[in-house]
């Protein structure tokens, strides 16, 4: 499976080494909106299917998910579009 994703920011965040008091979580998902830091988002991701590409927006805090199936992956889901409420890291 593979995620298409829209980046906006044009500049790093700054995290101040003080403010590291415990394990951190880096976002490999992609779908975070705390920068690199792990937010939960990837929970969204769960159930996606090896072989079709996903494409993730969101409106107001909920994300949404459209599949984007290959001609060649025999189960034609072509439109599927799923909300999810996003809740806290991990
Ligand atoms: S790994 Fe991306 S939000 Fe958790």
């Amino acid at each position: 499976m593979a995620r298409i994703i829209r980046h906006t920011e044009q500049a790093p965040q700054r995290i101040p080494m003080a403010d590291i008091k415990a394990d951190l979580y880096l976002c490999r998902c992609g779908l975070s909106q705390n920068g690199i830091f792990c937010d939960g988002s990837h929970r969204a991701t769960k159930d996606e299917v090896p072989g079709a590409t996903y494409h993730y927006s969101r409106s107001e805090g909920v994300l949404q998910r459209t599949i984007i199936v290959p001609t060649n992956i025999p189960t034609p889901v072509l439109d599927e579009t799923v909300a999810e409420e996003i809740g806290g890291a991990q």
